[in-house]
């Protein structure tokens, strides 16, 4: 009998090739090719009387609500019945607490089973005990994809965690549990036990070094939503934010805390984020719209000389593009020294600016750090900053306005100015005499 062709995929980003690599060439990581068994090709299907969707029975007010609610925000108003969510996030980053809370709070009125691949039960039961009322959620360990699969047909729980989704293996796939084929098949399977059972179901993934939920890329184009739980674990802020969602808006996000009774919600995240100190050289507070939810977040920035030919651009929380943009407008139109010298900006609280509404901010913080002279005191700022040098209306800005006043920002600097320069002069405030 021929020999079946070898075939390599990487853990990932589902990259295959018919020969190992030791760099992928899809993503560039070492060793992370592993060969696997291919899927023998199921039998033929028959056909099935269709449905007109008048007649198909959906009710937007069945969202089960988690209890939790910062993640129903994200989710956009609950958790829909039958839907499969990932959740994704770095190790520590609170993902059982999180979703332990959620079924503790759902367990109240619906079934809700955890099934643990990572934790024994009795480590469970230690952090149930710390959250406080998880009594009636009910757990299974296992990870053996078959078995879980039985078990949810069988109970049926209204909402069902399984932590994490890289623990479940199936023998059907020769590959060890992780590998590219067994997380796939096992997210393949359990979407529909969640369709057919009508489980809603949240998966928790792990991440690669680079952030992204681990395992093949075919996972997220699978699930409903993708969530992904941010943060630093040396901080107390946690932000879950959606990365795709297929019942609600993706740019939603959740602020929580970490503290010892669990994630505790942040309902006004722009009081923890949005303060700067008084007179501090190279801080400006910058008003950023999340979804429907504007968010005043302190913007920092360092500019140091440098002798390096290509100075450094460095941003966390900013999209690098963005940044080389505001700073290479601030060189070209506002007349700042940035040539020769080496900019860091960093957000408040690990948050991730997407919205080019926050550039003003961002270039108000570095010319701040640039001429050695601080931020107006109580000022916000934002608008999108244009390659010409005009400011362009952000949007929303009403709303973005409201929250300014809310938390007592005297100075809003965005929506009347017409250039950088303007607004830059109108924002420093006076140099030390
Ligand atoms: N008693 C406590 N008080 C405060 N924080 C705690 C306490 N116990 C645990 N934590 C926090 O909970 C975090 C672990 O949370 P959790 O186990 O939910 O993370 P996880 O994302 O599921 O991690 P993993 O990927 O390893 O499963 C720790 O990093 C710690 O910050
Ligand atoms: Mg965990």
């Amino acid at each position: 009998m021929a020999k079946a062709a070898a075939h390599f995929a990487c853990s990932d980003c589902g990259y295959t090739a018919g020969r190992w690599f030791g760099k992928c060439p899809g993503c560039g990581s070492f060793g992370t090719l592993f060969e696997e068994q291919p899927v023998a090709a199921t039998a033929a299907g028959q056909a099935k009387p269709l449905l007109r969707l008048v007649d198909v029975q959906a009710d937007e007010a069945s969202r089960i609500g988690t209890g939790v609610a910062e993640l129903d925000r994200v989710l956009g108003g609950g958790l829909v019945p039958a839907s499969l969510v990932l959740v994704g996030g770095e190790p520590g980053v609170g993902k059982s607490t999180l979703l332990l809370s959620a079924l503790g709070a759902i367990s109240r009125d619906r079934r809700a089973l955890l099934v643990t691949g990572e934790e024994s039960v009795a480590q469970v039961k230690l952090r149930a005990a710390r959250l406080g009322g998880c009594d009636a959620v009910e757990i299974l360990a296992e990870t053996e994809l078959d078995v879980v699969c039985e078990t949810l047909e069988v109970e049926r729980p209204a909402v069902c965690v399984i932590d994490s989704v890289q623990t479940l293996w199936s023998q059907e796939i020769g590959s060890a549990p992780g590998s590219v084929s067994q997380v796939r098949e096992a997210a393949g399977r359990l979407l529909r036990v969640a369709k057919e059972a009508g489980v809603a179901t949240f998966l928790v993934g792990h991440v690669t070094k680079d952030g992204s939920v681990a395992g093949p890329r075919v996972l997220e184009h699978l699930v409903d939503c993708v969530l992904q739980f941010e943060g630093d674990r040396y901080h107390a802020h946690r932000i879950l934010r959606a990365v795709k969602n297929r019942f609600g808006s993706t740019n939603e996000l959740g602020v929580f805390e970490m503290t010892g009774e669990g994630l505790v919600g942040v309902p006004d995240p722009s009081e923890v984020f949005g303060r700067t100190h008084g007179g501090e050289i190279g801080a400006a507070v910058a008003c950023t719209l999340e979804g429907t939810r504007p968010l005043l977040l302190e913007i920092q920035s360092l500019v140091a000389p440098t002798d390096l030919a290509m100075p450094r651009r460095v941003g966390t929380g900013v999209d690098p593009k963005r940044l080389a943009m505001i700073v290479a407008v601030l060189s070209r139109h506002a007349g700042l020294p940035l040539g020769a010298a080496d900019v860091f900006v960093n957000v408040a609280g690990g948050v991730r600016i997407d919205e080019p509404g926050a550039d003003l901010g961002i270039a108000l913080a570095i010319a701040s750090a640039t001429k050695g002279v601080p931020v107006q005191e109580g000022l916000a700022a934002f608008g999108e900053i244009g390659l010409t040098g005009r400011l362009r209306a952000a949007t929303q800005t009403d709303r973005r306005l409201e929250e300014c006043r809310k938390f007592g920002s005297s100075v809003v600097l965005g929506p009347e100015c017409e250039t950088l320069r303007l607004a830059l002069a109108a924002g420093l405030a006076d140099s030390p005499a």
